[in-house]
C-alpha cells in the first residue's frame, strides 16, 4: 500500500503503472478549470457542513476542513498556489492541497461525493454568477440606449426595408427596437438561470450515495432552489450550458445586426452617426481613416459564439448516461462565451453612451427616396379612394419625381392634381417628414410622442425589475 501524498493521484490505488506523461497532460483540465476554484471551495464547504450536520463528519473535522479550504483559497488568490498537471483538475488540486495542509480530516472531505457531481455543481455555481453579471451589463446597455433614444426622440432618418428607403422614422424609435431585443435576451438568460438552479451534489458518481446525506440542506446552503431529482441526469446534464450558449448566441446575433448598422451609418456614404474616437482606430497606411473596429469586432465575435453553441450540442450528442469524460470539454467553450459576451456588452454600453448623431445627414437622406409616398396614399384613402387605387396614383407621381429628380413635396399642387383631383392644398402637410412620423401615433409607432411614452415604460421596467429579476 502506498502513502497518499499530495503528488500522488487520489485514484492511484488500483493502478500498477504510472500515467503516460503525454496522457497526463492530454487529460488534464486544470489549466482552464482552475478558474472554478472559488466555486469548488464553496461547494466543498457546504458539503462538509452538511456531512457534519448529519453526523458523518465530526464538528471538529468540519471546522478543520473549512479553515483549511479558506486558507487554500487565500493562497490561490494571493497567487501562491502550485497548480499541478499530474493532479489533473481543480478538484483534485484543491483536495490534495487541503490534505497536505490539514492531514486526516482532508481525506474525509470526499465522503459521499464524486468529482462527477462536484464538477456539475461548480459549473452551475459559476455560471449562475456570470449570468447575473451579464444581465447587469445588458441593463447598462439598455440605459445607454434609453438616454440616446430620449435625446433623439424627434430626429428623423429614413427607415429601410431591403436596405432601400422605406418610410421616415425617428432615431429614438430605432434605438428602442434594439432595446426590445436586449430585453428578450435578458429574459432568456433569466429563464436559463431559473432552470439551471438545481443542485447535482449528492448524485455522487451516478447512483447516489450510501451515506445519510441531506441534499435539501446542501442545496439551501448553496442557494439552489432544490436538489436535482435524478442522480444519473444530475451528473450528466449539460442542458444549462447549451441553453446559456444559445441565449448568448441570440444576443450576439442581435449585436452583430446592431454593429452592421453602426458600420454602415458611420461610413462616409451614410454619415448618420459618428462613433467617438475612443472606440475607433486608424490605419497604418491611410491617414484619413477612422475605422469602426469595435462594432466590426463584435460582429466578428458572433462567429465564435455560434460555434461554441454548435460545439456544445455536438459534445452532448449521443452521449450515453451517465458522466463521460467528454463532458470536460464543456468548459472552454463556456468560458470563452462568457468572456467574449461580457466584453462585447461592456464595450457596447460604453460606446453607445458616446454616439454623435448627424441630424442634418439623416434628414437629408429621409428626404430622398420618396419616403412619404405611403403618406400620400393614406391621404388619398382619407379622401375616399380605395387603397389599391391610391397606391397606383402615387406610383405614377413617384415616376414623375424620378424622371425629374424631384421629391413628392417638390411637385406643385397642379402637378399632383394631374394624378388625382382629390388632392388639395392640405397635401403638403402630410408630405413633410415631421407630419409623416407624427401621424404614426399609436403604441409601437414611430411618432415622437410614442417614443417618449415607450421610453417611460421602459424606464419603469428597468427600475422595477433592474438587473435581478432572475432571482
Ligand atoms: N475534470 C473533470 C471534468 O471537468 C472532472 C470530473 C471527472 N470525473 C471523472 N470521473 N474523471 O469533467
Amino acid at each position: 500500500m502506498h502513502e497518499t501524498t499530495p503528488s500522488v493521484k487520489p485514484w492511484a490505488g488500483r493502478f500498477n503503472a504510472p500515467t503516460d506523461a503525454f496522457v497526463e497532460a492530454f487529460t488534464a483540465s486544470v489549466d482552464f478549470d482552475r478558474r472554478l476554484y472559488r466555486y469548488d471551495i464553496q461547494g466543498s464547504i457546504a458539503h462538509a457542513t452538511m456531512l457534519a450536520r448529519q453526523g458523518i463528519l465530526s464538528a471538529a473535522e468540519r471546522e478543520t476542513i473549512v479553515t483549511g479550504l479558506e486558507a487554500v483559497r487565500a493562497r490561490i488568490e494571493a497567487g501562491d498556489f502550485d497548480w499541478s498537471i499530474p493532479l489533473e483538475d481543480v478538484h483534485m488540486n484543491i483536495e490534495s492541497a487541503l490534505t497536505a495542509d490539514i492531514g486526516e480530516a482532508g481525506k474525509k472531505l470526499h465522503t459521499g461525493r464524486s468529482r462527477n457531481d462536484q464538477v456539475a455543481t461548480d459549473v452551475r455555481l459559476w455560471l449562475r454568477d456570470e449570468i447575473d453579471i451579464i444581465r447587469g451589463e445588458i441593463v447598462r446597455l439598455q440605459w445607454a440606449l434609453l438616454d440616446l433614444a430620449e435625446r433623439e426622440a424627434e430626429t428623423i432618418l429614413p427607415g429601410f426595408t431591403h436596405l432601400q428607403v422605406a418610410q421616415p422614422i425617428t432615431f429614438g424609435h430605432h434605438m428602442l427596437a434594439w432595446l426590445e431585443m436586449l430585453e428578450r435576451d435578458r429574459e432568456r438568460l433569466a429563464d436559463c438561470r431559473r432552470r439551471m438552479n438545481v443542485m447535482p451534489l449528492g448524485a455522487a458518481a451516478l447512483a447516489g450515495t450510501t451515506y445519510p446525506i441531506d441534499r435539501h440542506y446542501t442545496a439551501k446552503l448553496l442557494g439552489f432552489d432544490r436538489p436535482a431529482e435524478n442522480s444519473l441526469d444530475a451528473v450528466s446534464d449539460r442542458d444549462f450550458a447549451i441553453e446559456f450558449t444559445a441565449g448568448a448566441a441570440i444576443l450576439m446575433m442581435h449585436l452583430s445586426r446592431f454593429s452592421e448598422e453602426l458600420i454602415l451609418w458611420s461610413s462616409a456614404q451614410f454619415g448618420f452617426v459618428e462613433l467617438s474616437d475612443s472606440f475607433c482606430t486608424g490605419s497604418s497606411i491611410m491617414p484619413q481613416k477612422k475605422n469602426p473596429d469595435v462594432p466590426e469586432l463584435v460582429r466578428g465575435k458572433s462567429g465564435r459564439i455560434f460555434g461554441h453553441l454548435m460545439g456544445l450540442l455536438t459534445l452532448m450528442k449521443s452521449q450515453p448516461l451517465a458522466y463521460n469524460k467528454d463532458n470536460q470539454e464543456d468548459k472552454e467553450p463556456l468560458f470563452d462565451t462568457v468572456d467574449n459576451l461580457k466584453g462585447c456588452l461592456k464595450v457596447y454600453a460604453d460606446m453607445m453612451g458616446n454616439v454623435t448623431c448627424n441630424r442634418e445627414r439623416m434628414r437629408a437622406a429621409a428626404k430622398q427616396g420618396f419616403s412619404t409616398a405611403t403618406d400620400l396614399a393614406d391621404y388619398l384613402v382619407r379622401k375616399g379612394i380605395a387603397f389599391r387605387d391610391a397606391h397606383e396614383i402615387v406610383g405614377k407621381a413617384v415616376a414623375l419625381g424620378v424622371r425629374e429628380g424631384r421629391d413628392l413635396a417638390e411637385l406643385s399642387l397642379a402637378e399632383l392634381q394631374g394624378f388625382s383631383s382629390e388632392i388639395g392644398e392640405d397635401v403638403f402637410a402630410v408630405l413633410t417628414l415631421e407630419g409623416s412620423v407624427a401621424a404614426r401615433d399609436h403604441i409601437g409607432g414611430t411618432a415622437p410622442a410614442q417614443v417618449r411614452a415607450a421610453i417611460e415604460r421602459a424606464r419603469e421596467r428597468l427600475d422595477v425589475r433592474g438587473g435581478d429579476d432572475a432571482r
